[in-house]
């Protein structure tokens, strides 16, 4: 093969073979196709798209260019994946509630790039916590305490890993087969016998209509059946941040509030919502609502996190800086934008720009109102925390214009459909 055949026959608006896309996604993990070719191929692919077979077969070559884990674990094995959002801390929560009703939880994570918060960035600000682990240890503590939640380990998927980062900086990230393979290349090879993915929508998210949000959840179970994964998918609001704290020490806190039964009633729910769909594909049967309040999802949460080092009784960092923003009049809060608190987060600290960037733990926003809530003039609203009070005014101007007080409250639901 050569790859210049490969991109015009893409370029032309042919479907590639099984033996091109092997060929490719091979050639390009070892060097032999070349960055410049491979992101000509990413842009014909962005405007020529793939087929349903081209994806499958894209999808399983990723996943051959590295490890598939075997999860021999007593337990039924199931995973969830976000396709990310602002105060999106689910995973803290739903990981030791699933292990805690009976299932065996590999959550192999990412970190934040951008505006959306990344996973091992909030486990991280725990004192102690570690996100390294090797194949062996991911084994023992599923087997031992049922839940882990780590970084994804070097084995998995490479093709995918050099292929997102080329996508990153040549404008091709947002093309639906890309994406929907990308992230099933990973999950699939993390080897979990079902898949629960929670496909966010709204202004916080990466797709901000309903229509392609549609799309790419069912290119994403499409991808799994073929795979032989037992898999469906959420579709649900992004247009708010989930519940009150974004940025990564008050998440966790907020998901142990939740965990003791307590916390933000949207974060509970989703949390419910996507334990209940990954109970049923796991063949399980149990309430994860009274399982959530009756504090054994806390007690798996605890261990879970004593497992990787971390201290579950310490207390968290918290940022040297607070900064108040007001209500301006009073009246129902009617909007509040995800996208503007995701980024006036990630300007505090609590994201990066760069992926080696470090994150500050003790920064974010916690949203003292939501939608619905109503408040009176100068009556706290959000509360900004930095350890560099330099950012303060770049969240501000940010945050301008970020929420509404009086008009409609948006009626959709958080959970707005799920595909099977
Ligand atoms: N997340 C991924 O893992 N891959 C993509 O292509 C987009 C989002």
């Amino acid at each position: 093969f050569s790859a210049v055949d490969v991109i015009r026959a893409k370029r032309d608006g042919f479907a590639l073979s099984d033996a091109q896309i092997d060929w490719v996604i091979d050639a390009y993990t070892h060097g032999v196709v070349a960055d410049e070719q491979m992101s000509a191929l990413a842009m014909a692919i962005f405007f020529n798209g793939m087929t349903a077979a081209e994806t499958a077969r894209w999808t399983q070559a990723m996943i051959s260019s590295g490890e598939r884990l075997s999860l021999h674990v007593s337990r039924p094995t199931v995973d969830k994946h976000s396709t990310g959002g602002v105060g999106d801390k689910i995973t803290l929560p739903l990981a030791p509630l699933v292990a805690a009703c009976g299932a065996a939880v590999p959550q192999l994570s990412g970190r934040g790039l951008g505006h959306t918060g990344g996973t091992l960035d909030k486990l991280e600000s725990i004192p102690g916590w570690r996100a390294a682990l090797s194949t062996s240890e991911i084994l023992d503590q599923l087997s031992s305490v049922g839940a882990v939640v780590c970084a994804a380990t070097e084995g998995l998927a490479p093709a995918d890993r050099k292929l997102y980062a080329l996508r990153d900086v040549t404008g091709t990230v947002e093309a639906i087969p890309l994406i929907a393979s990308s992230i099933m290349s990973k999950k699939i090879a993390e080897g979990a016998e079902s898949l629960v993915l929670d496909v966010k929508v709204g202004s916080g998210a990466f797709m901000k209509d309903l229509a392609s949000a549609r799309t790419l959840a069912e290119a994403l179970v499409a991808i799994g059946v073929e795979h032989g994964v037992r898999v469906s998918a959420l579709l649900t609001d992004m247009s708010v941040p989930l519940g009150r704290a974004v940025g990564n020490a008050v998440e966790v806190a907020e998901s142990v509030d939740v965990l003791r039964g307590g916390g933000p009633a949207d974060v509970v729910e989703l949390t419910v919502a996507l334990a209940a769909e990954m109970l049923s594909l796991a063949g399980i049967s149990a309430d994860p609502a009274a399982v959530l309040a009756s504090g054994e999802a806390y007690e798996v949460w605890a261990r879970m996190i004593r497992a990787q080092g971390g201290d579950p009784d310490a207390d968290l960092p918290v940022a040297s800086h607070k900064h108040v923003v007001e209500a301006p009049a009073s009246g129902v809060l009617s909007t509040l934008d995800a996208y503007a608190v995701g980024v006036a987060a990630w300007r505090l600290g609590a994201g990066r720009a760069r992926k080696e960037d470090p994150v500050q733990a003790g920064a974010g926003v916690l949203c003292l109102a939501k939608p619905g809530d109503s408040v009176e003039a100068g009556q706290p609203l959000l509360e900004l925390y930095t350890d560099t009070p330099d950012a303060v005014p770049a969240a501000l101007s940010t945050l301008e214009g970020s929420f509404t007080i009086g008009g409609e409250v948006s009626s959709r639901p958080l959970v707005i459909d799920t595909i099977r």
